[in-house]
């Protein structure tokens, strides 16, 4: 197949939920507001706002409500909300998200630890998200976390993946998501799952979640684009991670993807230098370094003078 370069790739950016999830640094309610505000201003379709969980489970994210109520949403923009159960659906659809993203694993284990229910159980509240939404106008979209591999379980049977999928479109959710939680998936799986689920739904359907554990994330974004997918989550700074996955680490760095997109041709609608004036923001914000590369290299383009004294 000849991969067709010129085809937009669409970024959700997660910072404000993947991100922040696991920094032990209390963010403030309006410093969360003011990073979404200035991330609805980058020229992002979707962005992740915040997740409506336990608070006792993610304590960084226990204010979504303010915040969801807080943003200045601009047209274009959809707000996306985090959700693992009908209480968060509640939450989520009362505060004005425009879309839940319901989360499970494809590992039990991981969804037991993360999620504290069996896979099955998580699919059942699933329904019952779906019968709740019925009739309103906001999106479903069903995400996958392990997809790629689980830290307790290793490998996950493809068949169980796409059995996901399926259950999935079954509930008639609108997208679906296959998230690399603790980025354990290189490019010859991707592109081979990619293509497989690409038989049961449309690119403008499916979304792929890379976090850069072992520094296979863009290495990922590529096979993916190359089997057809076009919709990608990543996070400003490279932050991010799953409190309940041993070893996790951060997302694809959203400024080091658009970066990549902005060098070979590929279209994004992002604003990079914005997206780096808000990326160096986060170490003052955070207390700590990012470990997205752009932001401390430049862009290709940023140039630096030539040596004085070169003849
Ligand atoms: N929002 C707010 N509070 C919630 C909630 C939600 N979506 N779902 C449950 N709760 C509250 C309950 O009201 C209850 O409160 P109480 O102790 O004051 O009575 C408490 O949480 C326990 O409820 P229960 O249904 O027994 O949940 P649990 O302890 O079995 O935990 C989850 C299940 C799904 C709520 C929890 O594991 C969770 O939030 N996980 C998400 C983890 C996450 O976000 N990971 C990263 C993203 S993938
Ligand atoms: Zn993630």
């Amino acid at each position: 197949m000849i991969t067709d370069f010129s085809e937009r790739l669409i970024v959700q950016e997660v910072s404000p939920r993947d991100g922040l999830q696991i920094e032990p640094t209390w963010v403030e309610t309006a410093d969360k507001i003011d990073l979404i505000n200035q991330l609805s201003l980058a020229g992002f379709s979707r962005i992740e706002a915040g997740s409506f969980v336990s608070p006792k489970a993610i304590p960084a994210l226990r204010d979504g409500d303010e915040v969801f109520r807080g943003i200045q949403r601009q047209p274009g923009v959809i707000y996306v909300a985090l959700i693992p159960n009908l209480k968060g659906a509640e939450r989520a659809m009362a505060a004005g998200a425009d879309e839940l993203n319901l989360v499970m694993s494809a590992s039990q284990t991981h969804n037991l630890a993360n999620m504290r229910m069996r896979c099955e159980q998580s699919l059942s509240a699933f329904g019952d998200i779906v019968s709740f939404t019925a009739g309103s106008e906001v999106t479903l979209n069903g995400s996958i976390a392990t997809t790629f591999g689980c830290p307790f379980e290793g490998k996950i049977d493809e068949d169980r993946v796409l059995q996901f999928v399926d259950a999935y479109l079954e509930l008639g959710m609108q997208g679906v998501s296959l998230a690399d939680t603790t980025g354990m998936a290189n490019p010859r799986q991707v592109h081979r799952l990619v293509q497989r689920v690409l038989t049961r739904l449309p690119a403008s359907a499916l979304t792929l979640h890379f976090h850069n554990t072992r520094g296979l994330g863009l290495s990922n974004v590529l096979a993916a684009y190359e089997a057809g997918a076009r919709r990608f989550d990543a996070s400003l700074g490279g932050l991010g991670g799953c409190p309940f996955a041993p070893g996790a680490s951060g997302n694809i760095c959203t400024e080091d993807l658009v970066n990549l997109c902005d060098e070979m041709g590929i279209e994004t609608g992002i604003d990079l230098p914005h997206l780096l004036t808000l990326s160096r923001r986060l170490p003052a914000l955070l207390g700590h370094e990012m470990p997205g590369q752009v932001a401390k290299a430049g862009r290709n383009c940023d140039l630096h003078p030539a040596p004085v004294g070169l003849s």
